[in-house]
């Protein structure tokens, strides 16, 4: 949530500033800022909105100087409403200094009580603003700039990744971190910070992550890092791996839509590497866990947000059923503020897809003081939490840009397949015939998702007759139910259609007093162990009036005299298809959002990378 980018060197500073926060744009898009030094002086560009709003103000301006140097920032509201005034860069009083922040700043009342008391005039609502003026305040007395943002990030309590420039320092600029992702990029004659690689990829595949409580100072062609103690340490340079990645939507009208149409090679790609056939065992050597501490585990739990926390839900029910050790699926924003009973013998998996979402990130490293192996499910290898993991398992889903996830969150659920059939193998917990068919279906499922992708005619026309209504519900049994409350999500933060996902024997336990026929009810209806339950449950809905509508692999010709709608899905084990059934749903919610002209890739109010807690 807010990303921020340095530069200093030779480059025209506002088209790499600009580059960069256009790769930064998923971490927010509610205004974005600019700051960049002339002739000693510091100009700053701000626009409400998104990014290109701040492309068209300085669309024809050009910094004049041989030396170019600049911070940009990217916004996610915390404190403040998204308006100029609360944009950053932030400026002290006589605009010498200005600063970009992205984290939040807890004791930001009091502080600014204190600056306003000494006569600082604090302009905007934000938390951000105050640092500035801090700094500001700590240069009388200490001109030693490093020394003055060391004594003001000891005043700090919180989170912060900054970037700062002095207006009389024309040839520096500095950093700090707390808790917030920042990476320094070394290029040749040209120095970078950002929130995430992928901003300055383009100029530099080098990079330092900086840690807690370091400073980064960068010139044009140095850079030096202090510690807590402001004492100036060697840091390894690491070289990134990949190259830069062109964000292109292949014809698409969003990203969403491809995304939801990568899922199938996202799958096959994973299978092939570690699935080669349903005689063969999996091949997953990422756990670093021996096979006598796997044996004697007593217990996993799973910690993690949003889409993944769903996945995990998922991974609950699979693991449980193969390897019969008892899970805890966890929300991390409720793990971390209750007592902690984690321990040896407890394996602890933090799924994210950024690798970045700062309640998992606490979580795991609570679990891992306990003495718990962390194993992270990612699609960031290099992010904090991948960099932090006793274990690290790929999901390798590719960049994923809309907002809403839909393919890192299949090559989770497949991620955490796989992980329990390599279990079930080690613990021998289940028959060699019954994992062979789980394999066989397993290797299924990119056909199926793509026999689903082909069929999308028919959630087209669902979503068609269902997108002007105000309520949605969405229920499931078992092992699916984790895939309503995910099409539910899908929805909601698209659409902002009010839709809610329920275990469908818990319709009856209140919700259902809510139905008539406004209110659509979804069921996701794989044969197999609840099948027959939901069913009723569905024939409860319609008695109540509610349209009915069936997301099913059944073909039971029943179906079609009780629900108003269905959508069909390619026949599949039931402990397999939640890796399908979500497909459809994801699509639902799209086209919803189509329908009602809503800003798909980037709905309101969202960021993809949630770094404050
Ligand atoms: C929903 C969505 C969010 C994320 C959540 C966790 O479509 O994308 O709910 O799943 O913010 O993010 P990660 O997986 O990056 O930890």
């Amino acid at each position: 949530m807010c990303g921020i980018i340095g530069y200093i060197g030779n480059k025209q500073v506002i088209p790499v500033i600009l580059n960069g926060l256009s790769n930064l744009e998923y971490r927010g898009y509610d205004s974005a800022g600019i700051a960049y030094l002339e002739n000693s002086n510091i100009n700053i560009y701000k626009a409400q909105g998104k990014l290109q709003n701040l492309k068209n103000k300085t669309e024809n301006i050009t910094a004049n100087n041989s030396l170019n140097i600049g911070i940009g920032h990217i916004r996610w509201a915390t404190h403040g409403v998204p308006n100029e005034t609360n944009a950053h860069p932030h400026t002290s009083c006589f605009n010498k200094i200005a600063l970009v922040h992205n984290g939040i700043i807890e004791n930001y009342k009091e502080l600014k009580d204190d600056l306003v008391k000494k006569g600082y005039n604090i302009q905007s609502q934000t938390d951000t603003e105050i640092i500035v003026h801090l700094i500001e305040e700590k240069l009388k007395e200490m001109p030693d700039k490093t020394t003055a943002i060391r004594n003001t990030l000891n005043d700090l309590d919180g989170a912060y990744a900054l970037g700062i420039v002095f207006a009389d320092e024309p040839e520096t600029f500095f950093a700090a971190r707390k808790s917030a992702p920042l990476i320094v990029g070394i290029g040749e004659g040209e120095n970078f910070i950002a929130s995430d690689v992928p901003a300055t990829l383009e100029y530099t595949k080098k990079v330092i992550y900086l840690e807690d409580n370091e400073i980064a100072k960068l010139t044009k062609d140095n850079v030096e890092i202090f510690n807590k103690k402001n004492e100036k340490i060697e840091k390894k340079v690491e070289l990134i791996p990949w190259e830069p990645v062109a964000i292109d939507k292949m014809g698409y009208k969003h990203f969403m839509l491809k995304e939801i149409h990568e899922q199938p090679n996202v799958v096959r790609q994973t299978l092939s590497d570690k699935l080669h056939s349903s005689e063969e065992l999996v091949q997953l050597n990422e756990v670093k866990l021996n096979e006598e501490d796997l044996k004697k585990l007593e217990r996993i739990q799973i910690i993690a947000c949003g889409s993944s926390l769903h996945a995990a839900m998922v991974g609950k029910y699979i693991i449980e059923e193969l390897v019969e050790i008892p899970v805890d699926v966890e929300a991390s924003s409720e793990y971390i503020y209750k007592k902690n009973i984690t321990g040896k013998n407890s394996l602890t998996i933090g799924i994210s897809q950024s690798g970045e979402t700062a309640d998992t990130l606490t979580a795991i490293r609570q679990s891992k003081e306990k003495g718990s192996h962390a194993l992270i499910i990612t699609n960031r290898v290099d992010s904090t939490m991948a960099r932090e993991a006793d274990s690290l398992l790929p999901i390798n889903a590719g960049i994923e840009v809309s907002v809403a996830a839909t393919k890192s969150y299949t090559a989770q659920l497949l991620a955490l397949y796989l992980l329990a059939l390599n279990l079930a193998e080690i613990k021998k917990s289940v028959s060699n015939e019954k994992l062979t068919i789980l394999k066989e279906e397993l290797l299924k499922t990119p056909q199926q998702i793509e026999i689903m992708l082909s069929n999308k005619k028919a959630i087209q026309k669902c979503a068609r007759k269902y997108y002007d209504t105000r309520d949605f519900i969405y229920i499931a049994r078992g092992i699916n139910f984790p895939a309503a409350l995910e099409g539910a999500l899908k929805l909601k933060e698209i659409s902002y259609i009010n839709a809610t996902g329920y275990p469908a024997g818990e319709l009856k336990h209140g919700p259902i007093a809510m139905l008539d026929n406004t209110i659509p009810v979804l069921s996701v209806l794989v044969p197999g162990t609840v099948y027959e339950k939901v069913l009723s449950n569905s024939e409860e809905s319609k008695a109540r009036d509610a349209n009915i509508i069936a997301v099913t692999s059944s073909e039971d010709e029943k179906l079609e005299s009780i629900f108003d709608y269905i959508i069909r899905i390619p026949q599949t084990d039931e402990l397999i298809s939640p890796i399908i059934t979500t497909v459809p749903l994801q699509l639902l919610a799209y086209y919803i959002a189509e329908f009602l002209g809503k800003d798909v890739d980037q709905p309101r109010n969202l960021a993809k990378s949630v770094t404050v807690e």
